[in-house]
């Protein structure tokens, strides 16, 4: 079974409190929405390999360590967009696939409207989305990714469902969830509550 990590930090806590405010203003939901997947991918990153390299400093020749996987970063088009530009900027050397998926209104299923990835796949890939609500976006998003070739995946989002996460342990038993919160579960029309009403919405002011 997949690990599910909820991050327990006062920053996680300070921070969450102005992203689901409704009065904050789409500026700073996206300030905060980087604050918070930078100390996931911190969380999330805590395991990637590494290898020795030689290093010379100004006195000497020492044995330092770099990353020993190719990594990429697959943000769920729209909302994931907000997250992985942060996270891309700590790990600059991972790469960056994008997914596209909106979930139909009625159905509250996912529909997907644009994928691309080319060989070889990388070593590891997080799938990157804000919100884990039924969990159907982030279910076919692994299924892509998994089924492009990668062999160690993990879900990184900033509010996950209870309903979200056991959708995706149960398809993905092998995939990591790393979350800032776990709420309460769902509304009749599939919104995570208390949640932070629409991400992507909120994230590029179309609300
Ligand atoms: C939101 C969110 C996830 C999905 C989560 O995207 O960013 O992708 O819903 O819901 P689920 O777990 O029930 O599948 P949305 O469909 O609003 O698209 P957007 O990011 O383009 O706004
Ligand atoms: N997508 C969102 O942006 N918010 C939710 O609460 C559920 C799905």
């Amino acid at each position: 079974m997949g690990k599910i990590i909820e991050l327990k930090h006062p920053l996680v806590s300070h921070h969450m409190a102005t992203l689901r405010d409704k009065s904050t203003e789409p500026h700073l939901f996206r300030e905060q929405v980087r604050r918070l997947s930078l100390l996931l991918a911190y969380e999330a990153t805590a395991q990637l390999p590494l290898k020795p390299i030689a290093v010379q400093t100004p006195l000497t020749t020492t044995e330092c360590m770099e990353l020993a996987c190719r990594l990429a970063l697959v943000p769920i088009l729209r909302a994931g967009l907000g997250m992985s530009g942060a996270i891309h900027d700590l790990i600059p050397q991972s790469e960056v696939w994008h997914l596209g998926f909106y979930r139909d209104e009625s159905t509250h299923q996912p529909v997907e409207y644009y994928q691309k990835f080319s060989d070889p796949p990388p070593d590891q890939a997080f799938i990157i989305d804000p919100m884990l609500a039924t969990g159907g976006s982030a279910v076919e998003g692994i299924n892509r990714v998994k089924e492009w070739g990668v062999k160690t995946c993990s879900m990184l989002c900033i509010i996950a469902s209870p309903e979200g996460i056991e959708n995706v342990s149960t398809a993905h038993p092998d995939v990591d969830v790393f979350t800032c919160a776990i709420d309460d579960g769902l509304n009749e029309s599939a919104y995570i509550v208390p949640g932070l009403g629409d991400a992507g919405d909120r994230i590029f002011n179309t609300l």
